[in-house]
């Protein structure tokens, strides 16, 4: 086989068979396919598509590129979630302790942030003594132990995705549908949990910007989980703005303690809360939303952080520890009214500018940098009160600032969000 005939057919609409994307993945991961070849397949792909058939191919020729785990020592159904990223996205934080409160057991690899949206681990990484890298015994007995472990995902697990996210990022191909169903559900079923809870995201700070993309990924991977064997449910969600209230790693692991303290946006609480049901129902537990509110508000789902903290070799009081910058911007509203949008793409890019996040993989992070905002899309605000603070260790020019403030909308008509858009399972 050669990898120009594989472009060339797939360049032409062509459906790849079994063996030849097998090759294909195994070629780049062995270093015999070059990237240059494999950036001309995704965006050969971009433009075709992929088959059903193709699409589960090529997530498992994913899958088989590096090791799997084998949780099977953990009693109970095990449950994963994934998002497919999104800005000031700190429900991992929350629910998989929450969810464990209730005696589903939660083993979870996340990944790092690049670009606007943000990453599980950097959020974690951000409470002193957190370690990300766990060997799989130790993740394994830990979650045996407390029923939750929140790692990074090992460097040979699913080593086709790790290149080839890569090269996707700077070829202008993560957007491609085929591409991302295969990276997310490969990364899922490598890490061999029973069910599956997918976050699709959907709005201007994701990767789908309309709820009909939306909604093929959703149904791709549903069905995907489903050949492999794997309960899956993706819930889209909506990432027209921000999360909550918090962008920035150690501003979201505040605004986690605090929604988990029983304090927080009501509208946060009660969208975990949705989240925690339907996970809870695919580990086998059918529980009512007035006990999961009961669990996330009353200490259950906090002591779980803490124990999770704690095993992953984290300082338990630090979570507490309130954020440092040498500066604070305080944004005011310019007039009366209802905020009417909030676009999660500008501020998740404003966020990792003053060092919240990495515009490339190597940039180092600032923990404590981000954005606090005091008013979401419906609430009412008057002229001059605070919309939002950044925290930055970099002086921000006041141009800068003016510019974040006309980005938040304000009008006389008040404006009602759905956060789950729709449910497909
Ligand atoms: N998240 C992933 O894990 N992979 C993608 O391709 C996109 C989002």
């Amino acid at each position: 086989m050669r990898a120009v005939d594989l472009i060339q057919k797939k360049r032409n609409g062509g459906q790849l068979t079994t063996e030849e994307i097998q090759w294909l993945i195994g070629g780049y991961v062995k270093g015999t396919v070059p990237d240059y070849q494999m950036s001309a397949f995704a965006m050969a792909t971009y433009f075709k598509g992929m088959t059903m058939a193709e699409t589960r191919d090529l997530t498992m020729a994913m899958v088989a590129s590096g090791d799997q785990l084998d949780l099977s020592a953990i009693p109970g159904i095990k449950v994963d979630k994934h998002s497919t990223g999104g800005v000031g996205d700190k429900v991992t934080l929350i629910l998989a302790p929450l969810v464990t409160s209730f005696g589903v057991p939660v083993a979870k690899m996340s990944g790092k942030g690049l670009g606007h949206t943000g990453g599980t681990l950097d959020k974690l990484e951000s409470i002193k003594g957190y370690q990300i890298e766990v060997a799989e015994a130790a993740f394994i007995k830990q979650v045996q132990d407390i029923g939750i472990a929140v790692i990074g995902q090992s460097e040979q697990m699913v080593k086709a995705d790790k290149l080839l996210y890569a090269l996707r990022d700077v070829t202008a191909t993560v957007d491609t549908m085929p591409l991302i169903a295969s990276s997310v559900m490969s990364k899922k079923i490598a890490a061999g949990s029973d069910a599956i809870m997918l976050d699709v995201t959907v709005g201007d700070g994701a990767f789908m910007k309309t709820v009909e993309e939306a909604e093929k990924l959703s149904r791709t991977m549903v069905d995907l989980g489903k050949e492999v064997g794997r309960q899956t449910i993706a819930v889209m969600t909506n990432m027209s703005q921000p999360l909550g209230q918090a962008i920035g790693n150690r501003l979201e692991v505040l605004e986690a303690v605090q929604i988990m303290q029983g304090k927080g946006r009501v509208d946060i609480r009660d969208f975990i809360c949705q989240l925690a049901q339907i996970m809870l129902k695919l580990g086998g537990l059918e529980v009512g939303l007035d006990d999961i509110e009961q669990y996330l508000t009353q200490g259950q789902a906090l002591k779980k952080f803490e124990e999770l903290v704690a095993a992953q070799g984290g300082q338990v009081q630090d979570i507490y520890r309130p954020v440092k910058t040498k500066f604070v911007y305080e944004v005011k509203a310019e007039q009366s009214g209802y905020i009417a949008e909030l676009p999660a793409l500008y501020f998740g890019r404003f966020a990792m500018e003053i060092g919240a996040g990495r515009a490339v993989k190597s940039d180092q992070l600032d923990y404590d940098a981000g954005i606090l905002f005091d008013k979401k899309v419906g609430d009412a605000v008057s002229e001059g009160e605070l919309l939002a603070k950044i925290y930055s260790n970099q002086e921000i020019p006041q141009k800068k600032i003016t510019e974040f403030a006309k980005n938040v909308t304000i009008n006389n008509v008040k404006v009602h969000r759905k956060e789950i858009l729709k449910i497909i399972d």
